[in-house]
């Protein structure tokens, strides 16, 4: 089997979230599970930097605006995957973000540098670029890349299938539709039945439209977005599909996330010698400024900040824990509303709350160790991993019960703590009174060391590897190539 997947980030070359992890990790666990799996990436200075031995494929001289562009082959850095570039410096070799600018706007030519990179992916998915390679399936990542199954269909070749991942149905990549002509697509994939979508082009669209199958990342999101609530306006389609659409819940990277292994924390431990735990905590408190007490309860939150994470249920919530004796630690950036908001709590509350506003990967490792309880409130999540962490690292979750967090954290309550399945603690609705309530019995808990103890063995010994997750895409790409 034969597959190619294409995406906008990766990890570590470039990351905005969890789709950088997964697309890092899942082609690997593919590769060991027996696929030819390639990747294929807009040649932003980080990729084109990081990836070994590129060398030029084809020269596809000037599209999408580019005067010039290249198609390069090399190797991921840390795998034997062989990596395709777009290289396209007019449209990729720039400073800032994948999608923004470093002062938060939008590209303006994002149509063109996600357009190209999905129409470079159908080409080789036909075949029509690298002589020596062809995949069965080019399994795309969120609107990025979902291009990609227009143009395949619009080839209408047998010999390739298209798997469409639906990571954040929030981001759809919305563009005017009077830039259609930009895409060289046929008009027909511009109406209501296509790309359109109130009045604009959404690259969303293009995805669920024409991929021959969907997925997305647990199985209750999968649930979620056929519904109005969590549909975000493309619910119709999606129940559209039927049964083509199912959910495959991400595994983590157990190379990375390994409290064993971690070369960035204070020491490292593990189920049989969890001695290091408390040398975290102790680190993390004395590095974030809070007194250092070990019988002060330490919960962390390590996130964006957009609303989708339901952070500002923490700040309302957050003087009763405070009570309580607990601290908080966060680190996250996004918006400057909940930056700020941040920053006043932890000055209003020195010794309990602190604050790192930014992007830091060693540090979200140290916080993931030092923690007790790690807090993921919310409004919607497809699969979440910082959860998926918490777990590996003991750092017990309290979660919203929706999407990836519904189906990876297993409330404590009699039942659960009897048959010791509990995992966690998790609330239905987003308000602080819900995530409070779940908070104190979180504290509660963590007060009963023994009982705390079970449950963190519980929840380190838990196996989310993408061993499963990998079988599970394998038998779905079987059925997009077998079936119609
Ligand atoms: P999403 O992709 O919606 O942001 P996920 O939970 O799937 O949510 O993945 C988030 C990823 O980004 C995790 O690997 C998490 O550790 C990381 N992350 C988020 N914010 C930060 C930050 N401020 N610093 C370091 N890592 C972060
Ligand atoms: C998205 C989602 C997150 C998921 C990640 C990786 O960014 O918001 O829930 O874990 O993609 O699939």
């Amino acid at each position: 089997m034969r597959v190619l997947h294409v995406a906008a980030e990766v990890f570590p070359l470039v990351k905005t979230g969890g789709l950088a992890d997964v697309v890092a990790a899942l082609p690997v666990a593919l590769a060991h599970a027996g696929a030819d799996v390639r990747l294929v990436l807009p040649g932003m200075p980080q990729m084109l930097d990081a990836v070994l031995h590129a060398k030029p494929v084809i020269d596809l001289g000037a599209c999408f605006g580019a005067a010039r562009v290249r198609l390069l082959r090399g190797r991921m850095p840390g795998t034997q995957l062989p990596v395709y570039l777009v290289d396209a410096p007019l449209l990729y070799r720039r400073g800032g973000g994948p999608y923004q600018s470093a002062d938060g706007a939008e590209w303006p030519d994002n149509l063109q540098r996600y357009g190209l990179l999905g129409w470079v992916a159908a080409q080789l998915g036909a075949g029509e670029l690298d002589a020596g390679w062809r995949p069965d399936i080019v399994h795309a990542h969120d609107w990025h890349a979902a291009l990609s199954c227009a143009y395949l269909r619009a080839h209408a070749s047998d010999a390739v299938r298209s798997v469409y991942t639906v990571h954040n149905l929030a981001y759809q990549g919305l563009f005017p539709h009077e830039d259609s002509a930009l895409l060289g697509l046929s008009s027909n994939f511009m109406s209501a039945d296509g790309l359109e979508y109130h009045g604009q082009l959404s690259f969303m669209k293009a995805g669920l439209k024409f991929a021959d199958r969907i997925t997305t990342v647990s199985p209750t999101y999968a649930r979620e977005i056929a519904t109005h609530e969590f549909g975000c306006g493309l619910d119709g389609v999606i129940r559209g599909r039927g049964n083509v659409v199912s959910g495959i819940l991400n595994g983590i990277d157990p190379e990375v996330w390994d409290p064993a292994a971690d070369t960035a924390v204070a020491q490292r431990y593990s189920l049989d010698q969890p001695e290091g735990k408390a040398v975290c905590k102790a680190a993390l408190q004395k590095e974030f400024g809070l007194p250092v007490d070990a019988s002060a309860p330490l919960l962390i939150a390590i996130s964006r900040l957009s609303s989708q994470k339901g952070l500002d249920l923490i700040l309302s919530a957050l003087p009763q824990w405070v009570e309580q004796g607990a601290q908080l630690v966060v680190q996250g950036a996004g918006d400057a509303a909940l930056e700020a908001a941040f920053r006043m709590a932890a000055a209003a509350h020195p010794a309990h709350v602190a604050v790192h506003i930014g992007y830091d990967e060693n540090r979200a490792h140290r916080l993931m160790a030092g923690g007790d309880m790690i807090v993921v409130p919310s409004r919607f999540e497809p699969c979440g991993l910082t959860q998926l962490y918490g777990l590996r690292y003991g750092t017990l979750p309290i979660v919203r019960r929706v999407g990836g967090l519904a189906d990876t954290v297993v409330d404590a309550h009699t039942a659960t703590l009897a048959d010791g399945t509990a995992t966690g603690f998790a609330f239905d609705h987003a308000s602080a009174f819900d995530l409070g309530a779940a908070v104190l019995r979180a504290i509660a808990a963590w007060r009963d060391k023994a009982g705390w103890r079970t449950m963190m063995a519980r929840a380190m010994a838990e196996d989310f590897s993408w061993q499963g997750p990998a079988m599970q895409y394998l038998k779905l790409y079987e059925e997009a190539r077998h079936g119609d």
